[in-house]
């Protein structure tokens, strides 16, 4: 049974980083982590903590991972509240990482999930496509995907109708005069911004309004490309009269520089959001948004991962759910 020296030399570090590791100290570089994880791996070293870790009478560890792309986004923080009350429920406890979008983030965390033994996983995957979520569960780890899913294999999904929810707030602009409609999509990896472009081009369609890709930018899904893509699309020769934002962050950005240009809402630019959220309705003046049930998506996928935990063999699901327009005066 190979111990922590054997570890460490292997991983060429002190006995003393090794700890660190297993411990989740953030005071490792990542390559150090990752070189300790594949000398763990290598070695099938079961750290002693992991070796008499609390089991209870049904094998169970008790303790549920969720890697999340970014914990500081409000919508993320309703997704974790509904998984909780799930875990909290059934008696679990949850392991929270943040892979802020970045694959090797996400990549460490899955490690170090499998270190510590989840009884199971709920994952945004970083796109489609994640090998590493692929791999997660190929080996027969409870998975379950949130927002966006896997195509390549068979796995338990929750997501929201995306698509339409666009389409809705779109043809909500069109049905109050607007035809030139700018949209600022979030990272072009993640399959709900193409879903949303999806639904911002159906719209158009419908309404036979040719499609300009000159007023749609793709950003990161974040506060500054809503504020820089603001700027940009105002300053076009032929600027929008409205704006359809790809999620709650960048029409954070996007009402920044709104207001800094003293344009008026809905007078002089319209918007509409992608992600309600609690100070939409406190906004000057209340926001248009689509809103997606962020606390429903939570449970859901904690109540999916347990029916999956408790049933291995049962066929995986995928769960759409509806977002809703919900109409303000910012359009
Ligand atoms: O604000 C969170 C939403 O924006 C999620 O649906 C995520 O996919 C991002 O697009």
């Amino acid at each position: 049974m190979a111990n922590l020296k054997d570890v460490a030399k292997l991983a060429g570090v002190s006995t003393a980083t090794v700890s660190r590791v297993i411990n989740g100290s953030e005071k490792v570089s990542s390559d150090t982590k990752r070189k300790i994880l594949k000398a763990i791996k290598t070695l099938d070293f079961k750290p002693s903590r992991v070796a008499q870790r609390l089991r209870y009478k049904d094998g169970k560890r008790k303790l549920i991972g969720l890697i999340v792309p970014d914990i500081q986004n409000p919508f993320y923080v309703d997704v974790v509240r509904g998984v909780e009350d799930v875990t909290y429920a059934n008696n679990f406890a949850i392991l929270i990482c943040n892979f802020a979008q970045n694959a090797e983030r996400e990549k460490l965390y899955i490690e170090l999930m499998q270190i510590e033994s989840v009884d199971g996983l709920i994952v945004a995957p970083v796109d489609e496509n994640d090998p590493k979520v692929i791999n997660l569960i190929k080996s027969g780890l409870p998975v379950v995907c949130i927002d966006r899913g896997i195509t390549s294999e068979p796995v338990d999904i929750v997501v929201v109708d995306n698509e339409q929810g666009a389409f809705n707030a779109v043809d909500y602009l069109i049905s109050k005069g607007h035809k030139r409609i700018a949209h600022i999509a979030g990272l072009p990896n993640i399959p709900t911004s193409i879903q949303r472009l999806n639904g911002y081009k159906a719209a158009l369609k419908k309404a036979r309004i040719k499609f300009d890709e000159n007023l749609v930018r793709f950003g990161d899904s974040k506060h500054v490309s809503g504020k820089n893509f603001t700027e940009e699309l105002l300053n076009i020769p032929e600027p929008p009269t409205a704006f359809f934002t790809g999620n709650n962050l960048i029409t954070l950005g996007a009402l920044e520089t709104i207001h800094s240009r003293g344009l008026k809402i809905p007078e002089e630019i319209a918007i509409i959001g992608f992600d309600d959220m609690p100070w939409s309705i406190s906004l000057n003046p209340p926001l248009t948004a689509v809103s997606q049930p962020g606390y429903d998506i939570g449970r859901s996928s904690a109540e999916m991962l347990f029916q999956r935990i408790y049933d291995p063999n049962r066929s995986t699901v995928k769960l759409e759910l509806k977002t809703k327009l919900i109409k303000r005066n910012s359009c």
